[in-house]
């Protein structure tokens, strides 16, 4: 029997997990890394932490799983997106990494719509340079720590520095690259005129991979650190969001990822280097070889309801906050939410957008406010579902959730009622990590393609139809809630 292991370097921890040659999941083990904030805006954390946690998750997961490192025909690698990890000409770490959450580069961002021209960055990159994307943040060092960036030799991603820690390569996978905005989108790899542009030396990017491909081998130093066996092939993976796509399946067009987890996705595989115009929706490359996807992201979907409860109701549980809100009508007799407790990405990337309650009347009870929550981020969410169904993807067939806001029965009702279309649910449950493992077993051979992977491995456990009495309410309270943000979006600038 052959084992792979998919390794997820999240924000939270580092997990490993270890399925077999029919993707059963054998064992999962997790070690948690902490995160540093010292300054407003800021978020950072130490590479060296993520490489003791993965180290840490590794011994671990081999131990549950009760198999030897040489079982371990191939690993993938997956993790947080857009973070900057800068290294020196011997591999030393120059600096804390930059997270993908971090929000210091506005002016950076500006800067390069004004070096390179907004809709030109657009048309190679297939995006806007936000303050969570990689090539501001790389900017801001230059100017603001010129001492590291005379230093920087090397730049890479979460997951690529675990890849270097595990082989000693520098080298990064297709979907994460695109994430950077260093990237020509149409032909999957750096961009000389974006790089030349911002002048960032080629030679500080890596090689970039397909997600299936092998990027290196694991060294007699890092098998010794994590029980791994020397020469283990280390496939390229994909970020997160790419490869957790893989994870529940997302893969071909027409089959949407919906994850409401802290943040909210919503992914669509596209067949080509699609854009959207204005690049309100992200267009990166897929952990899928030859295949690029559409993603529209919330920053705050379950984090959401996790902020109300920790600040209005403790002493409650989700559960039955949840009973409690199912006594609120749909529509929650005209009360809003806003979800833009950290600011938003799509379609409104603005670090200032806030949360907020509005509508507010005598009537309202604790039922109304949860039940309005789940309404808000839901429309939240359909303002990016319908950035997808209007990009020339064709008819989506299906949508599938993922993450701990579709565990409820109450918010994947409202989901499929907001989105008016059918919300399937999967019996894989590990997200990332599992699609990184499904990533190396392509490569190591046990599956033709990443679509024949999917199908054997990942089937529909549950399935949560709209409900057509609800739609018009939902049209109605959709219609107001976007009628919200640009009518208070100054305001926000001034608080
Ligand atoms: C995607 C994104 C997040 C991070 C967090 O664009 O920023 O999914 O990767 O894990």
């Amino acid at each position: 029997m052959a084992y792979f292991l998919g390794i997820d370097t999240s924000t939270t921890s580092s997990k490993a997990l270890i399925i077999d040659e029919h993707g059963e999941v054998i064992a999962v083990a997790s070690s948690p890394h902490t995160l540093q904030t010292p300054k407003p805006l800021w978020s950072e954390q130490n590479p060296l932490e993520w490489w003791d946690a993965v180290s840490a998750s590794i011994r671990s997961v081999l131990e549950k799983a009760g198999i030897g490192g040489e079982s371990i025909a191939a690993v993938g690698l997956t993790g947080q997106m857009h973070g900057l990890v800068l290294l020196d000409e011997t591999g030393n770490v120059l600096r804390p990494a930059i997270l993908w959450n971090d929000q210091r580069t506005q002016s950076q961002c500006d800067e390069i719509h004004q070096k390179i021209g907004k809709e030109k960055f657009i048309k190679i990159t297939g995006n806007v340079a936000l303050t969570g994307f990689t090539a501001p943040k790389i900017l801001w060092v230059k100017e603001n720590e010129p001492e590291v960036y005379a230093k920087a030799k090397h730049v890479l991603l979460p997951k690529d520095y675990i890849r270097y820690k595990l082989t000693g390569e520098y080298a990064m996978d297709k979907a994460d690259g695109a994430g950077t905005v260093l990237f020509d989108l149409k032909s999957r790899d750096w961009s000389n005129e974006v790089l030349l542009a911002l002048e960032i030396p080629r030679g500080w990017m890596p090689k970039t991979f397909e997600g299936t491909e092998f990027t290196g081998h694991v060294t007699a130093e890092a098998a010794a650190l994590t029980g791994l066996k020397a020469g283990t092939p280390i496939a390229a993976g994909g970020g997160d969001q790419a490869a957790g796509a893989v994870g529940v399946g997302a893969v071909e067009p027409g089959i949407v990822g919906l994850t409401v987890g802290t943040s909210g996705v919503v992914f669509a595989t596209t067949p080509s280097a699609l854009i959207e115009p204005e690049g309100r929706l992200h267009a990166f490359c897929h952990a899928v070889p030859g295949m690029w996807h559409f993603m529209g992201v919330m920053l705050s979907a379950a984090g959401s309801l996790q902020w109300y409860r920790d600040a209005l109701a403790p002493q409650m549980s989700f559960d039955d906050l949840l009973k409690e809100a199912e006594s609120a009508p749909a529509g929650s007799e005209g009360l809003q939410f806003l979800p833009y407790l950290s600011g938003e990405r799509t379609p409104h990337p603005d670090p200032l957008a806030r949360g907020a309650f509005i509508g507010l009347t005598l009537r309202h009870s604790r039922a109304h406010m949860t039940r309005a929550v789940l309404e808000g981020v839901a429309f939240g969410l359909k303002d990016s579902f319908t950035l997808i169904q209007n990009a020339g993807l064709g008819k989506i067939t299906q949508v599938r959730g993922s993450g701990g806001g579709t565990k409820g029965a109450l918010w994947r009702q409202i989901l499929a009622s907001v989105l008016e279309a059918e919300l399937v649910t999967v019996n894989t449950t590990e997200g990332g990590a599992y699609g990184a493992a499904l990533l190396a077993g392509v490569g190591a051979g046990a599956w033709v393609d990443v679509a024949s992977a999917c199908k054997d491995c990942i089937k529909i456990t549950g399935r949560t139809s709209p409900d057509p009495t609800q739609f018009n309410v939902y049209r109605k309270s959709y219609s107001v809630f976007q009628s919200l943000y640009p009518a208070l979006k100054s305001s926000f600038r001034d608080m």
